[in-house]
């Protein structure tokens, strides 16, 4: 990664061991790439409105397949697959992106299947969604014990098991799911099956990134932008903030400065996975809101904020750029990308056909932006 001195302002920014200090006025960052390891693309006139935006940060994303219905077949995730390139063609023609599909498990779904799917060369991972834990998991997996042979088949076949880790027990607080999925399912679920590779995806908590830094080096972890820039007070900040809600649930200030922590370490178990999760604003502003936040205009530019206010812009690279590819046993991107500090704002909405859909941070500065 390399910085460049601002022509004016004050500053201090250097590589390595940057430090930056107020104001500044015009630093750049690029660095190599960066990929997308947890995404949500959602289907028709969503996908074709939010598509171009990751494939204009992102070389590849790791594609969430909680459609409706959901992606439980190899032929499922081909036919997905075609649709995320063929809206990219429509959108953002000449944009290359990657998209690595991934198949949801269910209680049926079985291990031959797996196993199709891996030899296709085009599905990268299974998602693990406790039945009834977020957004579309109704079709989940009820207990991990019914996917045994499943497991054992991706553990085999080295296929990385990526997982939602909440607690569905409807008498677990909210706030407490994830630390309870821990003890309850996680802990043991990597004992039983020492040799497969787990993704604990968007950890909220310092259990959780605690949890990841103890173990072995099969298991990592991704963290969103929201989650090291936000904590639960955002959620009720002067009123309710339907925006700002999503699953896992935002976390308490000393958990957020230990995701900061985990993702600025060096520890190569930590990557970027956004959980950009586009919703219409009229399933968000409503009695009983959808869950999830739209990342995904400006994610390095939040990542880049998160790292910057610790002084660490110097390990975003490896965090969004190497860790990833490293834990799937994929080449990093050749090409680079480049941050420039300044300021931009975050539009107010975007439009789906007629479906608006309200971005993280709607009509507020952006303190990075990204030079295309
Ligand atoms: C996601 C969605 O809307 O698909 N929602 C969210 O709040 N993150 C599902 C998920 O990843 O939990
Ligand atoms: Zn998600």
């Amino acid at each position: 990664m390399a910085t460049r001195r601002p022509t004016g302002g004050q500053v201090t920014i250097e590589c390595p061991g940057i430090r930056v200090e107020y104001p500044v006025e015009h630093s750049t960052i690029t660095i190599i790439r960066p990929d997308d390891w947890h995404l949500h693309l959602r289907d028709g006139p969503l996908l074709e409105a939010v598509v171009e935006a990751t494939a204009r940060q992102f070389a590849r994303a790791i594609i969430m397949p909680n459609l409706k219905p959901p992606v439980t077949s190899t032929q499922m995730a081909q036919a997905y697959r075609e649709r995320i390139l063929a809206a990219l063609v429509r959108t953002a023609p000449g944009v290359s992106f990657e998209p690595l599909m991934t198949l949801y498990l269910t209680d049926g779904l079985s291990p031959d299947e797996v196993s199709r799917a891996h030899d296709s060369g085009i599905v990268y991972a299974a998602k693990l969604y406790p039945a009834g834990a977020t957004t579309n998991s109704d079709a989940g997996v009820t207990h991990v014990d019914r996917i045994a042979s499943t497991l054992e088949r991706m553990q085999r076949i080295g296929m990385p098991l990526l997982i939602h880790g909440e607690s569905t027990a409807p008498d677990i607080d909210v706030f407490d799911r994830e630390d309870i999925f821990i003890e309850q399912t996680m802990v043991p679920l990597r004992a039983r099956y020492p040799e497969l590779k787990i993704v604990f995806e968007h950890i909220t908590t310092k259990s959780a990134a605690d949890y990841v830094s103890s173990c072995a080096e099969l298991t990592a972890a991704t963290i969103t932008a929201h989650h090291l820039l936000d904590n639960r007070n955002a959620i009720f900040d002067g009123g309710i903030r339907p925006h700002m809600y999503c699953l896992p649930i935002l976390k308490r200030e000393r958990d957020r400065q230990a995701l900061v922590a985990a993702a600025t370490s060096g520890d190569p178990r930590f990557f970027l996975g956004t959980d950009s999760a586009p919703h219409p604003r009229a399933d968000k502003e409503t009695a009983c809101g959808c869950a999830g936040l739209f990342t995904a205009l400006n994610a390095m530019e939040l990542y880049a904020e998160a790292f910057e206010q610790v002084g660490a812009l110097e390990k975003l690279e490896a965090f969004a750029s190497l860790n990833g590819p490293r834990f799937y046993g994929l080449a990093p991107n050749e090409e680079t990308i480049t941050l420039v500090r300044g300021s931009a704002q975050v539009p107010a909405k975007v439009m789906a056909g007629d479906v608006e859909i309200v971005p993280y941070r709607a009509d507020e500065a952006m303190r990075w932006v990204i030079e295309q």
